[in-house]
């Protein structure tokens, strides 16, 4: 085995069709959709070698065997096919995060179709309505799905990119790995964790790989795609002797600024598209790092060939990426509203919640691995939280009354949150998942535009499995 990650360019119909001039490097070869954009995916069981040989490689369940599974680009404007093949031994489905899809299609195991059983397959079709950096992952039992590696990077790209000498996916992730480098099976269900940050890992990789080399060369240009594909670990970056510009955060674009000097926040599931310049001298190697775990531990070596630079001159700044008007902004005076109180965990003041319908302590709800709950009901309700036409308006008042950071995340629409009273001026980038810090209010709007069942929960895995999950319904 090796630890390169690919390096091979991606030279497809797809690709020359949308213009594309760059290079790109993803995570595992990019699969373009052939001329009919169908492909199957089967989750199955496989191998990585998360950790370097001659350690043996790690049994994960991937997409296609791999963790992460196959970077997918999707054409924008299109429709496509993606059929799921369940050859794993429990039934799953397949979610497209931040993806904009019909609501069958959504693959919420439960509420948007039935679990796919072993052996069984189920098809995805939708319209690729956005450009962006989004990711598909299971969600059936995805506290163990998703850790176990069922998930991949989605790249679809604008029709007029920026110019940029490589763009490269990096699918960052946090394993919890055993003394033998086998997935801590054992760990799974710890309440312990749930009641704490979640299942925090002990191995970190990028694109399946501890630590992977990416050649760069002085003068070019670089996008990244930043994904946070971790259970429960927020990740925070830093790029040291580089500037890198956020141009995205969630597949939306966004006016391009530096990444602050604590570094680039990403939580469970959340996105960034970076473009950075390389700017040291050939030969060098610099880093990208970990920061929030203590001392910085680097995720990915940037190896400047010893040739070089690329261009005498430096470039331009970077541009913004094409905008485009997705999302109506929401109107308070006229939106349906709900509180939105997050409550539980550990060292919370939460004396109990309803389960199934029935009262219970927390005493009792730990019992049976319930210990977070939103609005008072500890797991999905039945009724949502709210039920609104669709194009109304909605404004959820967010109290994270606990002790712990969460990423909310919002199926089928992208939110709008506004630290302080809502006012225009102070809202913060579209998301479909917003970070919020202990003891934090905020207000979340959006327009409710996509008719369906639509989840709104957690997506630090372990607390939406105890609890952190509801609702909207949109008619
Ligand atoms: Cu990325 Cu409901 O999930
Ligand atoms: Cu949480």
């Amino acid at each position: 085995m090796t630890m390169d990650i690919s390096r091979r360019s991606l030279n497809s119909g797809l690709l020359s069709a949308v213009g594309l001039v760059s290079l790109w490097r993803v995570s595992r070869p990019g699969i373009a959709l052939g001329a009919a954009h169908g492909h199957v995916l089967t989750a199955r069981e496989g191998v990585a070698q998360l950790v370097p040989a001659p350690a043996p490689p790690t049994r994960i369940w991937g997409i296609d065997g791999g963790a992460p599974g196959p970077t997918l680009l999707l054409p924008l404007g299109e429709e496509v096919n993606l059929q799921l093949v369940n050859a794993l031994p429990e039934p799953t489905s397949l979610h497209w995060h931040g993806m904009r899809v019909p609501n069958a299609m959504d693959g919420v195991s439960g509420m948007t179709q039935d679990a796919v059983e072993p052996g069984e397959s189920f098809d995805y079709r939708f319209t690729v309505r956005d450009s962006g950096t989004y990711w598909y992952h299971a969600h059936n039992r995805s506290w163990v799905q998703n850790a176990m590696g069922v998930h991949g990077m989605i790249i679809v790209p604008e029709a007029d990119p920026p110019q940029v000498d490589q763009d490269i996916g990096l699918v960052l992730d946090d394993w919890r790995l055993d003394q033998d480098g086998q997935i801590d099976h054992a760990s799974f269900g710890a309440l312990a964790d749930w009641a704490h940050a979640g299942r925090l890992g002990n191995w970190p990789t990028a694109n399946g790989v501890r630590l992977p080399s990416l050649p760069v060369r002085a003068g070019e240009r670089l996008r990244l795609r930043l994904l946070n594909v971790a259970n429960a670990r927020i990740l925070t970056l830093a790029f040291p002797g580089h500037a890198p510009q956020v141009v995205a955060l969630d597949g939306v674009p966004v006016m391009p600024h530096a990444v602050p000097a604590t570094g680039l926040v990403l939580a469970p599931g959340q996105r960034a598209d970076v473009i950075v310049d390389m700017d040291q001298s050939p030969g060098t190697r610099a880093t990208i790092d970990l920061v929030s775990a203590g001392e910085p531990v680097p995720m990915a070596n940037l190896d400047y060939a010893e040739e070089g630079p690329l261009r005498d001159n430096s470039l331009d700044a970077p541009f913004a990426l094409p905008f485009a008007d997705r999302f109506a902004d929401p109107s308070f005076d006229t939106a349906v509203s709900a509180p939105l109180d997050v409550a539980g965990g550990a060292m919370g003041r939460l004396a109990g919640a309803t389960v199934d319908g029935q009262y219970m302590s927390m005493r009792e709800m730990a019992g049976v691995g319930r210990l977070w709950a939103i609005n008072g009901v500890a797991g999905r309700p039945d009724e949502p939280l709210v039920r609104v036409e669709s194009g109304r308006s909605v404004r959820l008042d967010l109290f994270n009354d606990n002790s712990w950071p969460h990423v909310m995340h919002l199926h089928g629409h992208h939110m709008q949150a506004f630290r302080g009273a809502p006012d225009v001026t102070a809202a913060e980038p579209w998301r479909d998942g917003v970070l919020v810090q202990p003891g934090e209010r905020m207000t979340i709007g959006f327009v409710a535009d996509a008719p369906g069942k639509w989840l709104l929960h957690c997506h630090m895995l372990e607390h939406q499995a105890a609890g952190m999950a509801t609702w909207i319904e949109v008619v």
